[in-house]
């Protein structure tokens, strides 16, 4: 078991939480919920698949707790981080006899992590909560850094806040039930992770891809702590998104367009995400940014983990046209981040909408998408 604490702002100045990764860390729970300053009750969030493969198994470590505790159930996929289940959640919190005391226990992957975390954040004008990510995912990316919220018909993550867990428990025996398709699109968010911030965890995941894809507990305790610890760290230095943690959003500024011109649907998250970093690792090299060979050496890992690299097909015009709506656009037009090389990046002004845009078309090359 790996114990470690994080440090990220909060309201009230730093807040310090700990951080518990490893098989069984689930048992873990009761200890952490009966300190000094624990929850009077507490209410699971979880969704229906999550429930039926675990919800017995922290059922049982929750009545161990001795805390009075209740449950929501929520349906699985995005279209619960609504405005409609969040509103069924203040209800069900209030119903179940939750006060200022109560916790909220966010039990599933990053959907029900954003979800149970804005609900905690806004009902009774802000509770606690506890994140217990279920997906490799919400592990090593959603259910660390702070940020809450659900979606609305106009587009995602519009509506939210910035509302600290404290604490998060990361018990790797979930992800034996997590279906391998989620499991590879956790495994793009771990290539970013160490692609941006740490060559050494790069080298290692090459090392260790065998045993990292046998999903080996002691490798892949190693490699979520390695990920969440490096994602605080970023968040620490700045919360509010003023620069710095614009480098997690490497690749996706490709993967956001590709995710809008497909109707959200054919890709996940991460797959399009791996399709964004070989992009923009490419970009990086032909605008002089990177080191030769970056792209080719990203490009091979996150081949080895079974994630697509080309562009898949996709109505050319939309694709170009939700890139320039990008939210990270700069004065003098998009805003990339770009690899300085394996383990460093950086925010870049420098490419112009048109190399940008010509370096998609070679990078579409044969496989080249529809035009519609
Ligand atoms: N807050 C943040 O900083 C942040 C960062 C990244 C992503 N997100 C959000 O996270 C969400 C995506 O998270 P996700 O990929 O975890 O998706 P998800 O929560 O929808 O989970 C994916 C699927 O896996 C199932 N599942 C979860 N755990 C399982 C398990 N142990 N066994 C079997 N099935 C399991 C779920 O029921 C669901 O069907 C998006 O809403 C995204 O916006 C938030
Ligand atoms: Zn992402």
């Amino acid at each position: 078991m790996m114990r470690f604490g994080v440090e990220v702002p909060a309201a009230e100045g730093l807040r310090r939480y700990p951080v518990i990764v490893g098989s069984r860390a689930l048992d873990e729970l009761p200890r952490i919920l009966s300190r000094p300053g624990g929850p009077s009750r507490l209410h699971v969030v979880s969704d229906r698949r999550v429930w039926a493969r675990w919800g017995r198994r922290i059922g049982a470590v929750l009545s161990k707790a001795q805390l009075p505790w209740a449950s929501s159930v929520v349906p699985a996929g995005e279209r619960s981080k609504s405005a409609r289940t969040l509103a069924k959640l203040w209800r069900d919190l209030v119903q179940a006899g939750c006060d200022r005391r109560s916790w909220v226990l966010a039990f599933g992957g990053g959907m029900v992590g954003d979800l149970a975390g804005f609900a905690a954040a806004s009902a009774l004008r802000g509770i606690e909560f506890i994140q217990v990510p279920t997906t490799l995912l919400a592990m090593v990316d959603a259910s660390v850094g702070g940020k809450t919220g659900i979606n609305l018909p106009e587009g995602k993550n519009l509506v939210g806040a910035f509302h600290q867990p404290r604490a998060v428990v990361m018990d790797l025996d979930l992800l034996r039930t997590l279906p391998p398709r989620e499991m590879r699109s956790g495994w793009a968010e771990v290539i970013k992770t160490a692609a941006i911030c740490d060559a050494r965890l790069f080298a290692s995941i090459e090392a260790r891809r065998a045993a990292l894809l046998a999903r080996d507990p002691e490798s892949l305790a190693r490699v979520v702590a390695a990920c969440a610890r490096i994602k605080a760290g970023v968040v620490r230095r700045d919360e509010r998104e003023a620069g710095l943690r614009m480098i997690l959003n490497f690749g996706h500024t490709l993967a956001h367009a590709l995710e809008a011109a497909r109707g959200y649907g054919g890709l996940l998250h991460g797959e399009a995400v791996a399709i964004g970093m070989v992009f923009a690792a490419r970009l990086g090299e032909l605008a002089g940014a990177s080191r030769h060979g970056t792209a080719e050496r990203l490009e091979r890992l996150i081949d080895a983990f079974g994630l697509p690299t080309r562009l898949p097909k996709v109505p050319w015009r939309p694709l170009l046209d939700a890139m320039k709506r990008d939210k990270k656009r700069g004065p003098a037009g998009l805003r990339w981040v770009l690899l300085r090389r394996l383990g460093a990046a950086q925010v870049s002004d420098a490419v112009g909408w048109s190399a940008a845009e010509a370096a998609l078309e070679s990078f579409a090359g044969a496989g080249r998408p529809e035009r519609a």
